[in-house]
């Protein structure tokens, strides 16, 4: 396992997401376990996954795997209010952020990200809300969700901790945030449209963690690119590097993310104790530039 250096943390660039620890039929002890021994030491939760549940079972999962809590990073998510609002008002973001140390039972966060943009967002009462939370040590380091640069300035005009970490989709089958860089000015395809203002740069300016979450999806939670025939070429391209590096085409997928100088943390969904292994497995091989590109190639995309 590779660990990136945030904040004080030496955080595991794979991350265990726990959006679906509520699966029916899924064994969270085991998971989380698999996750612990591959050197998996942080976790992501937010407090609308499975409206508070998934925070609850991970919370029992970790203690009753035998995992102390200082020996993890424990990261939860707000403002979102699902079917109402984005709320980043300072009631909103104490009130929820309170609500996820109760589920997951733990006295502090060591980070916590504004899920995805409030656009009645008042930068003033978001830094009056991380104030707070700093000062009562129940979060210790603060980042943000599916923001854009200018997003992110603008909350910086009033909020004084740094923001760590931006938590977006990305991955081999969703990669907007390279395509525009690779493309720009190339009027003759949607490969140059800039989706984001530039986040992938900004954030290696700005030394913010990129934390790619969906990484084995296509589309918007359309389904798994992993083994499925309708990407026959990728599956081809992933499957020999899978043989080269002895490891699966899962593994590869996490592979070409972490390959990426950018440093990024992959934020893995799935429970299944094995597949975590699996990309645990795989989390220290180091794609060169010519697979690099060859995976993304052979995912469809083009060069100029
Ligand atoms: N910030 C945001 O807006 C945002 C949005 C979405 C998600 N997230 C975070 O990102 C995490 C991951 O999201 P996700 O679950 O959608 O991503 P994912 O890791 O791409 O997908 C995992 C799902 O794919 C299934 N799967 C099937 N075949 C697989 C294979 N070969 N390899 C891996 N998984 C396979 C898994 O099933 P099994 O469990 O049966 O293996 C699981 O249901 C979430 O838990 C959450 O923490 C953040």
């Amino acid at each position: 396992m590779k660990y990136i250096q945030i904040g004080d943390m030496k955080a595991s660039q794979v991350v265990m997401g726990v959006m679906r620890i509520n699966d029916a039929g899924k064994d969270p002890v085991a998971a989380v376990k698999a996750a612990y021994a591959g050197g998996i030491n942080f976790f992501d939760n937010a407090d609308i996954y499975g409206q508070g549940e998934c925070e609850t079972i991970f919370g029992k999962a970790f203690r009753d795997a035998g995992i102390k809590r200082e020996e993890i990073y424990i990261q939860s998510k707000v403002g979102i209010r699902p079917g109402i609002a984005f709320d980043f008002s300072k009631k909103h973001i104490i009130e929820a952020t309170e609500g996820s140390l109760k589920r997951l039972g733990v006295d502090y966060l060591d980070s916590l990200l504004l899920h995805r943009p409030d656009t009645l967002v008042q930068p003033e009462e978001v830094a009056e809300a991380f104030d707070e939370l700093e000062k009562s040590g129940k979060v210790r380091y603060f980042g943000v969700s599916n923001q854009n640069p200018y997003q992110i300035e603008l909350l910086k005009t009033a909020v004084k901790q740094p923001l760590l970490m931006n938590q977006l989709q990305f991955g081999i089958m969703h990669t907007g945030m390279v395509d525009q860089g690779i493309h720009v000015n190339m009027t003759d395809t949607p490969h140059s449209i800039d989706f984001d203002g530039g986040l992938l740069p900004y954030s290696r300016i700005h030394k913010m963690t990129i934390q790619a979450w969906s990484p084995f999806q296509y589309g918007f939670f359309e389904g798994v690119f992993v083994g499925n025939e309708k990407f026959p070429k990728l599956n081809k391209k992933l499957q020999e590097l899978a043989e080269k590096y002895q490891v699966t085409p899962t593994g590869i997928a996490v592979a070409w993310i972490s390959s990426h100088p950018a440093e990024m943390q992959t934020v893995i969904g799935t429970i299944t104790p094995s597949r975590i292994t699996e990309v645990c497995d795989a989390s220290d091989v180091e794609l060169t530039r010519e697979e690099w590109y060859e995976v993304y190639l052979a995912a469809g995309n083009i060069l100029p």
